[in-house]
């Protein structure tokens, strides 16, 4: 009969994702020894606050000191829960150099630093794992390193920030007020510690360059990703998207170019209400992946909270210790960088609304420099205000962003427009 193997685990933070993790480890120990002849303990769990209770944490595991624990040699594999960039990924380059996988769910520091980091577990022959920094509680990187790696993939397009998408569903769904729903989703352990991240787009711009990193193969990192948040949607644009049929969602878009460049961006999007991501409602993230051979394929699940992060994160850990235990690494490619196409290059429709004087001419002024920066406009409606204003909602046609963003510059400049509102990319049927 085969022996049981011990694998001690040392866990790096335990706040919302470290919490849930060391329960689920607990919790699934037995089933897990029982499927894979792996007996996953939890070893140390280092910390900030040793004062904190944390509920189903034995204490006597807890540290305050994060380096003892990834050099500590009963510790066999490095889970990192923590958060923050530079001294985590000296403690993770440690944990390397002495030879332990690592498991993370760190989006900020890998898409800062995915090339150096993947560059030294290729090194040092082990594993770095990351299912959960992306659409956390849904299995979509490990499809995307293994099951989709001879797929020529043209674009992924996804919900990839549960908190904004729980805030949007509230605002749309029933008429929440922003501050409020926003606190809700921190109450509820979506938000990242500093909620900007969340709101500004910035989470989802992480999730979007360690996609495109691995969807393309080439370095994408975080600064090559255009960032839009969800801080200037209005009520207004929410009920306008509803009456004309669509539904507002922070999406993240990266897409290989026939040249060989990669578009890598994150925005408030509108998205007919037909299309299968705008049925994707509170925190549920979705991935939506275009390629060659598979066309189309669509990842669904929860996209933040403790227990679906700390699910994947179990997966990662039982994955990185069968390989530590049969000496094997899953060597993770090397990453040139990324030719990237500018924003203002990229191709889309775009909604936008200006409130203008209601006057003669005014529409045929306004339309005219649609026209003469070669955007077309595929529909418009006016809502008359109080105020003897109109305010205009546009649709256009496909046109190239620079081509918009002239539009917006002239509007800016005509005495008969009041304001031009949010602009947002329409994404096609
Ligand atoms: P969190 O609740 O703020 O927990 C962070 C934990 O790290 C806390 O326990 C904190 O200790 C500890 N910590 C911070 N700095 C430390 C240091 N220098 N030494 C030792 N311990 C330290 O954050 P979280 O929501 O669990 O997120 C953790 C990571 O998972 C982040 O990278 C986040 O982006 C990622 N993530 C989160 C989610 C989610 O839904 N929350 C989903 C996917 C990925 P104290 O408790 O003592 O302060
Ligand atoms: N704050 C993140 C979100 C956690 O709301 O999606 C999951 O990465």
């Amino acid at each position: 009969m085969n022996e049981t193997q011990t694998v001690r685990l040392g866990v790096l933070g335990c706040g919302t994702v470290g919490t849930s993790f060391c329960q689920l480890i607990q919790e699934r120990a037995d089933e897990i020894a029982r499927r894979t002849g792996l007996s996953l303990e939890i070893g140390k769990v280092a910390v900030r606050d040793m004062s904190k209770t944390r509920e189903g944490v034995d204490p006597s595991l807890l540290s305050d000191d994060a380096e003892a624990l990834v050099n500590d040699p009963s510790i066999d594999i490095v889970v990192e829960t923590m958060g923050g960039v530079d001294h985590t990924k000296d403690l993770v380059l440690a944990a390397f150099a002495a030879g332990k996988p690592v498991v993370t769910a760190n989006k900020e520091l890998l898409a800062l630093h995915m090339p150096e980091l993947f560059a030294a577990a290729n090194d040092a022959g082990i594993d770095l794992d990351l299912e959960a920094s992306v659409a956390a509680g849904l299995p979509f990187i490990r499809a995307l390193r293994q099951s989709l790696v001879g797929e020529n993939i043209s674009r992924v397009m996804g919900i990839l920030n549960g908190t904004t998408n729980y805030m949007l569903t509230k605002m749309t769904e029933e008429g929440a007020d922003y501050a409020e729903v926003l606190a809700e989703a921190q109450r509820l352990g979506f938000a990242e510690a500093d909620p900007t991240a969340d709101v500004g787009g910035f989470d989802a711009g992480s999730k979007a360059a360690i996609i495109a990193t691995l969807a393309f193969g080439e370095a994408v990192r975080a600064g090559d990703v255009h960032i839009e948040g969800i801080e200037g949607v209005t009520s207004a644009d929410i009920s306008n998207a509803q009456r004309l049929g669509y539904v507002i969602k922070l999406l993240g878009i990266v897409e290989k170019n026939a040249d060989g460049s990669i578009a890598a961006r994150v925005h408030p999007s509108m998205v007919p209400s037909d299309h299968p991501l705008a049925s994707v409602r509170d925190s549920f993230n979705a991935v939506f992946v275009e390629g060659s051979g598979i066309d189309q394929v669509m990842f669904y699940g929860r996209g933040a909270g403790g227990h679906p992060t700390a699910a994947m994160m179990v997966g990662d850990a039982v994955n990185a210790a069968i390989n530590l235990r049969s000496g094997y690494h899953s060597k993770l490619g090397d990453l040139p960088p990324a030719n990237i196409r500018s924003i203002d290059d990229i191709k889309s429709a775009f909604y936008l609304s200006v409130d203008a004087l209601d006057q003669p001419g005014v529409l045929a002024e306004i339309a005219s420099v649609f026209g003469e920066r070669g955007v077309s406009i595929g529909s418009m409606e006016q809502e008359n205000a109080d105020d003897g204003s109109a305010r205009l909602v546009f649709i256009t046609h496909v046109a190239v962003e620079r081509n918009l963003r002239d539009v917006l510059d002239d509007l800016e400049g005509l005495d008969t427009v009041k304001n031009v509102g949010q602009v947002m990319r329409v994404v096609a049927d």
